[in-house]
């Protein structure tokens, strides 16, 4: 790293030249001998110094992030389709064109997808800097609701917002036709809410998550009177997390975000209630993921898994060694034994998944959907507490 002066001024020039992606060699610094002296050149040692980091570029920033990784499988998934292409209902938010022809900026319709998009495309610059991204700042979300008022941080809502909601849930319950909430059916199809962080920081304003009946849910997590942006704890071209923003009111100690907690009830009943708040929601995930194996193999008569890496994710655990191995994870395999209650509480299980920072967009909403979706099971919450 360089030790370089500079002055207020060349700051300035140091913001041009991040935007040229240039690197930039400061002199040192000007000082006025007196009035109507002509500048001199001041020594440097006279001049006070601070340590300038090294400049990046926004586009080396961008192309060290996800959004810029050609190889990821949320861009390669469909090389292998026929025809080669990312159909309406993925293109949105899976390639650069899809999300040019959602907004508009195409000349076709604003809000919808009209053509499958080519493959091969990332998350480019004017993917979020063009004509309409400028303006835009609502987002419709699964359950309908559109959410306005928002800031650029509406485009990043406008893809990572999920595919699924409560709603989606119910009417998929309802078009099977059911008896009863532990009646399993062939006809009862798993519904995957996606990727959901967007959906999580709006709570039950949005509804990402399935809610229960007749239980009340956190709407959008502020903190104080103050609604975090996305861009506010990520960047916006890395989507690294800012931490010393977090420095700034948590106590920690400024390395992991993960034992971040503000809450101070026991949440999984362990007894530790200074453990991060991710600790006390991964240990509510692991108790859902058992209640749902214990109610799938004495209710339904069918051993369930959950693998992640694996879409559809829910497997028949044939072996049932609780988890999914290399030879269940098959067409075949897929689980088909969902009652309508089983079906609730596994979307929300994956839902959870699909949100690797749950615990930062919204603890509270997330805790809430895991703890009743449990109860909902049967499951124990002896010790556990719902905020
Ligand atoms: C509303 C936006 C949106 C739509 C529509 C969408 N996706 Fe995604 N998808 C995402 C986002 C965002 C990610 C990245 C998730 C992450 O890493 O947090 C993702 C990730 C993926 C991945 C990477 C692996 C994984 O499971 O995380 C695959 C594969 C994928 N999506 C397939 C699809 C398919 C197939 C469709 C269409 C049927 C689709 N997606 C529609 C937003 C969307
Ligand atoms: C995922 C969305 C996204 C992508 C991709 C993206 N940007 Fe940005 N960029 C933003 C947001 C959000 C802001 C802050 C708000 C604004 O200025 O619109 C921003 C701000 C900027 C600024 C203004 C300076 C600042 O810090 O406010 C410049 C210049 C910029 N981006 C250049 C680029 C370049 C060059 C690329 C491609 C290498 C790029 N951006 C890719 C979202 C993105
Ligand atoms: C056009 C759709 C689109 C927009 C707009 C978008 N993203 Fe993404 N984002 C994606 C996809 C697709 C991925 C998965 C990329 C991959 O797997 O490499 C992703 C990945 C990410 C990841 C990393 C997830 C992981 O699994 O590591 C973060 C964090 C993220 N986006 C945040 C943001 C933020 C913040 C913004 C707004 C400044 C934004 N995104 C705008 C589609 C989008
Ligand atoms: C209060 C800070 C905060 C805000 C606001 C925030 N995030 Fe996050 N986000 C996090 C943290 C912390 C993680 C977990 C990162 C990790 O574990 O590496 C995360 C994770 C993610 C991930 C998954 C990354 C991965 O590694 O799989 C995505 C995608 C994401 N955020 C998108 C968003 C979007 C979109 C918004 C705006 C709607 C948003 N975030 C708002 C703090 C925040
Ligand atoms: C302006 C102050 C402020 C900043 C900056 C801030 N937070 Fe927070 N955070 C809060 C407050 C206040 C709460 C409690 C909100 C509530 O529950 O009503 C909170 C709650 C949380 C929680 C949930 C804690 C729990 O026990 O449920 C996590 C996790 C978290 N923040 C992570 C982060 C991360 C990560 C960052 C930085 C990227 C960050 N916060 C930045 C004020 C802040």
């Amino acid at each position: 790293m360089e030790s370089e002066t500079i002055s207020g001024r060349s700051r300035i020039w140091l913001m041009v030249a991040m935007m040229l992606g240039a690197s930039l060699a400061l002199s040192a610094c000007v000082s006025m001998a007196g009035a109507g002296v002509a500048p001199v050149i001041a020594p440097v040692a006279d001049c006070p110094t601070v340590e300038a980091p090294r400049v990046v570029s926004f586009n080396e920033q961008w192309a060290s992030s996800p959004h810029a990784d050609e190889d990821a499988e949320a861009f390669r998934h469909w090389d292998a389709e026929t025809p080669q292409e990312i159909p309406v209902d993925c293109a949105r938010c899976h390639s650069r064109t899809g999300f040019l022809d959602y907004l508009g900026v195409d000349g076709t319709a604003v809000g919808v997808v009209d053509s499958p998009a080519k493959i091969g495309t990332t998350i480019t610059c004017y993917v979020c800097h063009n004509e309409a991204t400028y303006t835009l700042d609502s987002a419709v979300f699964p359950s309908g609701k559109r959410i306005g008022g928002l800031g650029p941080e509406a485009r990043c809502i406008t893809c990572h917002m999920g595919r699924a909601s409560t709603m989606t849930l119910n009417i998929r319950i309802t078009e099977a036709n059911l008896i009863g909430d532990d009646t399993p059916s062939p006809d009862l199809k798993f519904l995957n809410s996606h990727s959901t962080s967007a959906a999580t920081s709006f709570g039950s304003e949005v509804q990402g998550a399935y809610e229960y009946n007749g239980k009340s849910y956190r709407g959008r997590y502020t903190r104080g009177d103050d609604f975090f942006a996305c861009t506010r704890c990520h960047d916006q071209h890395t989507l690294e997390i800012k931490i010393d923003t977090c420095v700034e009111c948590h106590t920690f100690t400024g390395e992991d975000v993960k034992a971040i907690r503000v809450y101070t009830n026991d949440i999984d009943g362990d007894g530790d209630t200074t453990e991060g708040i991710a600790f006390e929601i991964n240990q509510l995930q692991a108790d859902l993921l058992e209640a749902i194996q214990v109610y799938a193999r004495d209710r339904m008569g069918v051993p369930i898994a959950y693998d992640l890496a694996h879409h559809p994710y829910f497997y028949i655990d044939t072996n049932q060694n609780g988890s999914v191995d290399a030879e269940e994870v098959s067409k075949e395999n897929v689980y088909n034994s969902w009652s309508p209650r089983l079906l609730r509480a596994a979307y929300n299980y994956n839902y959870v998944a699909h949100d690797a920072g749950a615990y930062a967009h919204n603890s509270t909403y997330i805790i809430q959907v895991l703890f009743d979706s449990l109860v909902d099971l049967g499951g124990d919450v002896a010790g556990k507490t719902r905020p």
